[in-house]
Formats: C-alpha cells, structure tokens, sequence
C-alpha cells in the first residue's frame, strides 16, 4: 500500500463529545487568538455557495454553533429561486443572524468570489455546490485566506483528486481551518465504537459491509430535459444523474458508509472489482446504473463488500458493518444518524446474549451535522490543526474507484485512480449560463452511459460536439 493509501486517517483530529462541552464553557471569558479568525467583535461571518438542501442545512448548522456568534452575510447560486428559498428559509430560523442585503445576494457561475469578496480572512465560505465546483471554489478560498467548509464528494475523477490534494496543500499551509461534510466521523457514537475497535474488542477486522440499497434516490434517475431549461442549466439541477458533476448516484450517495467501514479499518482499500447494470430504465436517460457491488481489498488481504441499488420494490437497508476474528460490530443502521453503534461476541447479529457493547442513546447533541461545526468553529477559535481535505479526496478518491470498477468491469487500483487521466468536466472553472454543458445529449436526449467490457480505460465516452 501506498503512503497516499495508508495516510490521513488517524482520526484523533475530532474531539470526544465531554471534551467538545468542556472546550464550549472553557471558551466564556478566554482571551481569543485575534488570528484565528476575523471579527474584532468576536463574530465569525459566513458565505454561503449552493444554497440547496444541503447548503441550507449547512448554513442552519453553522448558525447554531454553541463556541460564539455567527452571522450569515452572503449568498450564491445559479438558480435565483434556490437562494431565495434558501434565504427566506434562513431569515425566518435564524432571523438577525441571516444579514444578508440584496446586494450580497449573487447569481451566476463567478456568484462564489463576489459572495467570498463580503468576507474578512478567516470567516468561513462553505461550499455546498454540486462536487464538480468544490476545486474551482476552494482555490479562491485559500486565496481569499477563508476557513472553509465543503460537502462531500470533495473530487470526482483523478484529476480533480490530485487538484485537490494540492489545494490541500496549499490550505494547510495558510493555516485555513477546512471541514468536510463526512459528519459520521464526527459522531460520538461511532467515535467510541472506533476506540473499542482500536482496543481489539472485536478482533483483527476481516470483513466489512456498506449497504445504500433504496429506492431511487435525490435525481440520479432523471428524465430526458424538458424545453424552456439550458442544456448546461438542466444537467446541473440535476446532477446526480451526471458522472461530470457528482460522480453520478454511486459518488454522492455510497460515499458515507464507504468512508466510515474505512475509518473503522484504518485503511484505505488498495484495489476494487465491481459489477452493476440499468434494468428498468423506462424514459430515464441518465448516467447511471441500477445496482452496483463492490468488493474492496485493503493491503491485508481483507475485504469491504458493498451494495448499492436504486429500485423500488426490493430489499432496502443503509448500513455498515463490521466483522473481526473475535465478534462483529454495527457502524450504522438506518441512514446517516442515529447510528445505534453495537458490538457483538459472535458473528451473529440477531443473537441479543451476544451483545458485548451498544452506544448510549443519542440526542440531539450528538447529532454529527451539527457536531461537526462545532469542531470547526472550535478549531478556529482556538486555532487547532484542522484540515478534513486529505481524508475527504482520499475518500472521495476510494469511492470513484469503486465505481470506476463497475463501470468499466475491470479491477481498478487506488493508484490506477489517482494516476487516471479521464476528467469530467475539464472546463468547469470557465462554464457561463449561456454557454454550453460539460456532457452533449444525442439525438434523442439521451447521455452516454458505461458500457463495461466495452469501455475499459475510461467510464464513458462523450459524444462528439456537432
Ligand atoms: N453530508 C450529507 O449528508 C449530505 C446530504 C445532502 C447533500 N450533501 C452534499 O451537498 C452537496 C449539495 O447537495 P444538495 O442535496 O444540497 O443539492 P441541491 O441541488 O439541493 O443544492 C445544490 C445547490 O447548488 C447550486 N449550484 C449549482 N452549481 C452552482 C455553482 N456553480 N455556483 C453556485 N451555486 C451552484 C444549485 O442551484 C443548488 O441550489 C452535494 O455535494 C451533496 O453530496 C451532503
């Protein structure tokens, strides 16, 4: 295994729930290092770009940090009605927090340096565009010297990986404090089952498994592109159904229980083989498959099985686990959070006498989504090494490769997808609303797809441009 393979993830870089609390009421009355971040006043200003869902989320998150006030004071998207949505939202939640004037609000593809422009050094942009954006904004980020937080995936392809790793870089060379959205890793439940599994509670890890198997989800199953929407505009609202802008359903979505089955394991997988297909495709033109499997090897010969499927009507579970020569072991079940971490004696983990461990419940100050700015804003304050970009474009990195196996159906190293060529999107830092897309349809609307044994160096060939 490489150094790239094996680094970045001694996970001592979060702090345990009773040492985030003592931290919290440590703070009232402590001088502040003025360099950590901005405001005289004491106040950490945000900017937020990709106010979807999730940005929303985000923003709401940093607002509600119990280590010192926040403000919201900028905002940018393509889409005029997401940021008002966002907006509206935000204002009506957070009220004074959200200060943010017409003038702030900025539409457009160059909307990320005007929102970035509002903010002083060291206030926090986050980045909660699709993945395909994350490079290009991050790198006005550091130039700004801007504390950042990003959404996962962090990178799609080889090269935007090894982009980031530079910026990573160059981040932690200014010192920048950067979070990425893998907020399981954050979550005190996971936390303690990771230390137990460290102690050898459950044995050396052999085996670990990740199941994402829904029904179709967030628009990676999407329908030819209606008139009155761009072409460019159409694959962006709509970006998990594009390899170009997410990575596609397999990047978005696997890369949580991808991430913490690796946390658990120390290790990133050196290689990966998969299998996938499109079943039921009706008037879906997307780029995605139904069902994809995946068998990792870590360096020691172990395994990490997964499985993701999109189809309603069958089995569904969003999982993972753990399994090691003396018991096994529940990293998650059921979505993201609660996580119901437990550990087990046997390999049997329906046997209730062989429970060994489970976490203690888990309110709402577990919660990782909001743990997690709380552990940035902490380490702004305080200023703390703090930087997730390494592990995030590893994990985002691990993930592509998983899917670059399925769609190419060959076995495809963690060095292989590193070193890849293949770039998405190699214009993404130049789009323009009226400019072309990324991906051309052909002549019916439909987009190329993986066509494994077909294709084997690259997950798709795009369709020449008239
Ligand atoms: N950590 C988690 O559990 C979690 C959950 C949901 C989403 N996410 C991640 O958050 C990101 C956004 O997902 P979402 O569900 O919020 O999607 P979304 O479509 O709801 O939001 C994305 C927003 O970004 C805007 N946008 C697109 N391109 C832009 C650009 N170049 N500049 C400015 N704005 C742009 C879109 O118009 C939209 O408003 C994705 O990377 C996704 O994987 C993470």
């Amino acid at each position: 295994m490489t150094d790239t393979a094996t680094s970045g993830l001694s996970r001592r870089d979060v702090l345990k729930t009773t040492g985030r609390v003592a931290a919290v009421s440590a703070l009232a009355g402590v001088a502040i290092p003025k360099h950590a971040y901005a405001a005289e006043n004491n106040t950490v200003q945000l900017a937020l770009v990709g106010c979807g869902g999730r940005g929303t989320g985000a923003a709401g998150n940093a607002m509600s940090v119990t280590n010192g006030p926040t403000k919201l004071v900028a905002m940018a998207d393509v889409f005029p009605n997401r940021l008002n949505d966002s907006y509206n939202n935000l204002k009506k939640s957070f009220d004074k927090k959200v200060d943010v004037s017409e003038g702030a609000k900025f539409i457009g593809f160059d909307g990320y340096k005007k929102a970035m422009d509002m903010l002083n050094p060291g206030d926090i942009v986050m980045l909660t565009t699709p993945p395909a954006f994350r490079w290009v904004q991050f790198e006005y980020a550091i130039e700004k010297g801007l504390n950042v937080f990003m959404e996962k995936p962090i990178t799609v392809d080889g090269p935007s990986t090894r982009r980031m790793l530079a910026l990573y870089e160059k981040a932690k060379a200014k010192n920048l404090k950067v979070g990425v959205g893998l907020m399981c890793r954050h979550c005190p439940a996971r936390n303690e089952l990771y230390d137990r599994i460290k102690n050898g509670e459950i044995g050396d890890l052999t085996l670990l498994r990740a199941y994402r198997v829904t029904g179709p989800t967030g628009s990676a199953f999407a329908t030819k592109k209606p008139e009155g929407i761009s072409e460019l505009m159409y694959q962006i609202r709509n970006f998990h159904a594009f390899l170009w802008a997410s990575g596609g359903g397999f990047s978005d979505f696997l890369i949580h229980n991808i991430d913490e089955c690796c946390w658990m394991k120390d290790a990133w997988p050196v290689e990966a083989k998969g299998f996938g297909g499109r079943h039921y495709r009706g008037d879906y033109v997307d780029q995605n498959f139904d069902t994809y499997t995946v068998e990792y090897t870590f360096a020691d010969g172990s395994k990490m099985m997964l499985e993701g499927r999109g189809m309603p009507g069958c089995h569904s579970e969003f999982a993972s686990y753990a399994h090691g020569t003396k018991g096994s072991a529940v990293i998650s079940t059921s979505s993201h959070w609660p996580s119901k971490a437990r550990m087990y004696k046997s390999q049997n983990m329906t046997r209730k006498d062989d429970l060994v461990w489970q976490c203690k419940t888990e309110g709402p100050a577990d919660n990782p989504y909001q743990v997690e700015w709380n552990d940035l804003l902490d380490a702004i304050r305080n200023d703390k090494p703090y930087n997730e970009v390494k592990r995030g474009a590893e994990a985002s990195l691990v993930t592509a490769m998983g899917r670059a196996a399925c769609h190419t159906g060959k076995i495809v190293t963690f060095d292989e997808m590193l070193a890849h060529e293949h770039e998405f999107a190699p214009g993404v830092n130049e789009l323009d609303l009226e400019g072309p897309a990324p991906l051309k349809a052909d002549k019916d609307g439909k987009y190329p797809v993986p066509m494994p044994g077909l294709l084997k160096n690259r997950e798709y060939i795009e369709f020449p441009t008239a």
